[in-house]
């Protein structure tokens, strides 16, 4: 699809086509199995200082955790025992070689814990080589890192100076070159965003060629720079709340068909925006769901974004519903299934 043709799809007021077409290379691909991830939200703390994150090293509001090395086993442990495949291991950035001894340690305990039967994703940042191979010998098959924008100049508007678009592109590079099934993803609907960034997006996800993407709305967060600054702006259509859910459906929709056998997450800020919003995603594209598995009281903390889900059902009370909101649309759990990503499966 070129550019032009995208961005047409992008403003239709009527996606059904692109739907129907998505709906049809899903069943064709990935078929209508949802793998879920469980997601660890291991620790708040951060050295960066995004505009847009809630948990910007700036923000003092923030009260800061690291989850207890026994609740993330616990959380790991009941993964594995519902046999969900996998778990993602998810914190904010912070280089040293404390923290990369204890991701390190985790890893290993976590396997162990598991009968090294559960698929373990990372989503730690920016980190050197060795880390990330430290830390792929310990057990870890996966690595999520966005983008967060693929235009440069976007990108720069959103991070301060010493945030590096290059060292983040050179991250996912030595990621692929360990051989990691390699993540990636954008925020959709930022401020000063464009369609044709959006356009430019799906296209880097095809040059880069990589295995699994999550995608999500942004949300604005209260005490964040890129709201005070421009948090009332609304200068064109792509930023309004309402049009991010749609935007985001269809930038699923035609990643699907752009790149079929791909993992397509429906993202947690999907939810935020629609209590139907990651049934949505999947009807048209998505195949991988994140249940929280944060302990509850660390949950609350981990404030992305404001109105950030906070589920205080049981875990197995919110899996129980996800059955039935799955089998509303036709799809299934892939229980006991990793569901890797078909697209690194058939890299030579
Ligand atoms: N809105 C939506 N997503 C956000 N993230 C961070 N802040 C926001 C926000 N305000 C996303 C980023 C990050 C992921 C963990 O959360 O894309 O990579």
């Amino acid at each position: 699809m070129n550019t032009t043709t995208i961005i047409d799809y992008l403003k239709t007021s009527d996606p059904s086509d692109l739907f129907a077409k998505a709906k049809q290379i899903k069943a064709e691909t990935v078929g209508n199995k949802v793998y879920l991830r469980g997601l660890i939200e291991y620790s708040n703390r951060c050295a960066k200082d995004c505009y847009y994150c809630g948990i910007r090293v700036s923000n003092t509001k923030v009260c800061r955790y690291d989850v207890d090395e026994q609740s993330v086993l616990d959380a790991a442990e009941y993964a594995w025992r519902k046999g969900f495949g996998s778990i993602v291991l998810q914190s904010g950035e912070r280089r040293s070689r404390e923290f990369m001894q204890k991701i390190e340690g985790l890893l290993n305990q976590i396997m162990t814990l598991t009968n090294h039967e559960i698929g373990i994703t990372l989503s730690l940042g920016e980190q050197d080589e060795d880390t990330y191979k430290r830390w792929q010998d310990a057990g870890a098959k996966r690595y999520l890192l966005r983008i967060e924008t693929s235009n440069r100049m976007l990108y720069e508007k959103l991070h301060p100076k010493n945030h590096n678009y290059d060292a983040r592109l050179k991250c996912l590079e030595t990621l692929q070159n360990l051989n990691y099934q390699v993540g990636t993803g954008v925020m959709i609907g930022l401020p000063f965003q464009t369609l044709e960034h959006l356009a430019e997006d799906l296209q880097f996800f095809q040059t880069m060629d990589v295995d699994m993407v999550g995608m999500g709305p942004y949300i604005e967060h209260v005490d964040t720079p890129l709201f005070s600054t421009v948090g009332a702006l609304r200068a064109t259509p792509l930023q309004q709340v309402e049009n991010r859910l749609d935007l985001t459906l269809k930038m699923i929709a035609l990643l699907r068909i752009q790149m079929p056998t791909i993992n397509i997450a429906a993202t947690t800020a999907l939810q935020t925006l629609d209590l139907f919003g990651r049934e949505k995603a999947i009807e048209i594209g998505a195949n991988i769901i994140m249940p929280n598995l944060t302990p509850l009281k660390y949950r609350e903390n981990y404030f992305l974004y404001d109105g950030k889900t906070v589920v205080k059902d049981t875990f197995d009370d919110t899996i129980a519903d996800l059955e039935v909101r799955l089998a509303q649309i036709g799809a299934e759990i892939g229980y006991n299934l990793h569901g890797d990503s078909l697209h690194y499966k058939s890299k030579p």
